[in-house]
């Protein structure tokens, strides 16, 4: 019999955020190349802000749709610890990829400059100038950053474990169109 598997939602959820990010990063080290005080610098700055706060809309979505759904359950031959592990390790993707978008947000509301959404729209910001809470929050984005980054590469390493450790049904669960993998 195959083992269960995600559903075409979770699987479209999963593939289009992981896609998203991994853009939003690299657009999010190209900006903090850019000398400041050039303007190319503030289109960039006001791009990565305007996808940042629509990934983060699709991340509130996709949380919002995993706890209304249940995944399917793992196969019983994946050891009991791994089992928690991946609980822990999904559960932390989750919590920092919402609070990555969350600090940015927050941070750029005690800048005088706002957001300007894809560079047309002014989002007036919402907080008073502040430069302590804007950096605080700034950095805070950017140690999140990091500690995302490092989730990431830790799931994927207990993807690509599993690949080859023959227990190949655990990644087939998060692949469309494939089978169980026999
Ligand atoms: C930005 C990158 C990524 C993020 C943020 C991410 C996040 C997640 C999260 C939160 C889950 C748990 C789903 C749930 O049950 O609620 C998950 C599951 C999964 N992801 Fe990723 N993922 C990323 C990239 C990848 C990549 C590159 C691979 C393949 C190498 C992958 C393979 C899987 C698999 C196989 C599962 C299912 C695990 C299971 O059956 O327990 N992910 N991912
Ligand atoms: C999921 C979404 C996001 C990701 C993956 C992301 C990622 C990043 C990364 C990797 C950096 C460079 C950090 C460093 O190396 O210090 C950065 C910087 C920054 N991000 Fe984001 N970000 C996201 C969302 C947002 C949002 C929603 C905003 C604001 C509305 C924002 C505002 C900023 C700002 C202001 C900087 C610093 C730019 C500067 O140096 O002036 N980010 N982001």
């Amino acid at each position: 019999m195959d083992a269960p598997r995600y559903t075409r939602v979770a699987m479209a959820l999963h593939w289009l955020v992981a896609l998203c990010l991994i853009g939003q990063f690299v657009l999010g080290w190209y900006l903090e190349g850019i000398p400041r005080g050039v303007p190319d610098r503030s289109y960039f700055v006001n791009i990565h802000k305007s996808t940042g706060m629509l990934i983060g809309l699709l991340i509130l979505l996709r949380i919002g749709w995993r706890l209304a759904h249940r995944p399917p359950v793992l196969p019983a031959s994946v050891p009991d610890w791994q089992q928690k592990a991946a609980s822990v390790i999904h559960f932390l993707l989750y919590f920092f990829m919402l609070m990555l978008p969350l600090t940015g947000y927050i941070a750029s509301n005690f800048s005088k400059w706002g957001v300007k959404f894809f560079n047309t729209i002014e989002m007036p910001p919402w907080g008073m100038e502040d430069k302590a809470i804007y950096a605080f929050f700034n950095q805070l984005h950017g140690l999140i950053s990091w500690i995302l980054l490092g989730l990431i590469i830790l799931h994927v390493l207990a993807a690509v474990s599993h690949f080859v450790s023959g227990h190949r049904d655990v990644i087939y669960r998060m692949l469309p169109g494939s089978s169980s993998g026999r």
